[in-house]
């Protein structure tokens, strides 16, 4: 049990500088089985998924080495289809990206269905409408997916998604580029990790086009080769420091962050009533006194991202007057409300909208994070507060947050990490 302890009331000050993104990395890991030589990857976040796929890869005989903290030589020429242990796959949710780097490497995949962060449920319908799509033949049965590829191999498929997801869109790419013919993927996600794993395999010698827009278009290639690639900064661990900046005050410069991916956060900041300037490749926030009021809906991208939903909340949370918080994307996205609401929040949820009545202070208790964005903002919510705050299932937030205690403590917070040895809590997430 990992728990962190907030003493809040100060103010940020400095600079913190983000690491790589990490639905990009968890998205490329797997990528890599697709490739034939080493793969030097630059900006790997050091975060538990990210750990815990390192290890599924080197389990099926991916060779790994570590040059740094983040930069990898991933080689899997020598990788076997193993089936992953159920115990790893189950605690992400990324760990669906086996299915179509296996169906792509291999031809067959055998994969436990993945885990991930409690939204509601949470299907993987559209992946398989696309490996289908492709000629793949798809079960689910005891809880694992298994996928075959007809004899002759996969071939060039035509999908038009019925929901826009990164998932689907991302797996559909990984099985598409070594199959015979094109692909075609309509209603596609554009996120920018969408377009960031495009440009990794197009890198290795794939031949993607469109990525980033609502059709992607990709030509199968007999082989990919290794090469370099260096993983584009996390959208959302930048926003997540925008918006502890909003919402406790202070002035942060936010480093290698790419200002464009950030317009919906830095328009919403900048509405509540934050200074936020923009740079070549770097924000910053500056923050005092209370913030204003907003509305905000979660969308796909280019709209809010659900990711930071949470964060904006605990801003709203703290802002003068009524905001509404609507969930675009996922059917339950609100078990953090009751968290903040025992730190003297007034948060009403009704269905898929939750009503913030701005108040001038929260208060230290003891709260969870439900999951990694639910959990970052209780750290936002806490170094807000009056008092110390106590965060259980902390582990949480380490799977998607590179050394948030070092970089907080570095902006001047008071925040302590803790961890019981007796390791009860090894729940899903993702
Ligand atoms: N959906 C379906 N069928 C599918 C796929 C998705 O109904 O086959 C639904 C989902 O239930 C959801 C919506 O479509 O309601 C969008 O889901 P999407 O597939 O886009 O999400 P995901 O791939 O499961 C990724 C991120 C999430 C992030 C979402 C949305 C990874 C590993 N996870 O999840 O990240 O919330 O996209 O942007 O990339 C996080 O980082 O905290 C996180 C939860």
């Amino acid at each position: 049990m990992i728990r962190y302890t907030v003493q809040g009331g100060t103010k940020l000050e400095g600079s913190v500088s983000i690491s790589g993104a990490k639905n990009a990395a968890v998205a490329i890991l797997p990528a890599t089985l697709l490739v034939s030589g080493p793969c030097r990857i630059e900006n790997v976040p050091d975060i538990s998924d990210v750990r815990l796929l390192l290890e599924i890869l080197s389990d099926m005989g991916a060779e790994i080495r570590r040059l740094s903290r983040s930069t990898l030589i991933i080689d899997c020429s020598h990788a076997r289809n193993a089936t992953a242990p159920i115990e790893l796959v189950r605690r992400i949710r990324a760990s669906y990206y086996l299915i179509g780097a296996e169906l792509g490497r291999f031809g067959h995949a055998h994969v436990a269905m993945p885990g991930g962060c409690n939204f509601g449920v949470r299907p993987i319908d559209q992946h398989i409408k696309g490996f289908e799509a492709m000629g793949a033949v798809v079960e689910q049965a005891g809880g694992y997916v298994c996928a075959d590829v007809p004899e002759g191999g996969l071939r060039g498929g035509h999908v038009y998604l019925d929901i826009v997801s990164v998932g689907a869109t991302m797996n559909i790419l990984l099985a598409a580029v070594l199959c015979g013919g094109m692909t075609i993927i309509e209603n596609c996600a554009k996120e920018p990790h969408i377009v960031d794993l495009a440009n990794f395999l197009n890198a290795m010698g794939a031949q993607i086009s469109g990525a980033g827009t609502d059709v992607i278009k990709v030509r199968g290639v007999k082989k990919l080769s290794g090469g370099s690639y260096t993983i584009i900064p996390d959208q959302i661990e930048a926003g997540t420091y925008m918006a502890a900046a909003a919402a406790v005050g202070g002035n942060v410069l936010i480093e290698n962050v790419i200002p464009k991916h950030m317009d919906c956060i830095t328009a919403k900041l900048r509405e509540m009533g934050a200074k936020v300037t923009e740079y070549d490749d770097s924000i910053r926030v500056e923050s005092k006194g209370r913030l204003r009021r907003a509305n905000v809906k979660t969308m796909p991208y280019p709209g809010f991202p659900t990711d930071m939903q949470p964060q904006i909340a605990v801003c709203m949370a703290l802002a003068d007057g009524t905001s509404l918080v609507t969930e675009g994307i996922y059917d339950n996205r609100f078990r953090y409300t009751a968290e903040l609401c025992r730190m003297g929040a007034s948060i009403q949820v009704e269905g898929r909208t939750a009503v913030v009545d701005g108040v001038e202070k929260l208060h230290g208790c003891e709260v969870r994070a439900c999951d990694l964005r639910a959990g970052a903002a209780m750290v936002i919510a806490a170094m807000a507060a009056n008092g110390t705050t106590t965060i259980e299932d902390a582990h949480y937030i380490e799977r998607g947050y590179e050394d948030i205690i070092g970089k907080l403590t570095e902006l001047g917070a008071k925040i302590r990490r803790s961890e019981d040895l007796d390791p009860i809590n090894e729940a899903a997430a993702g």
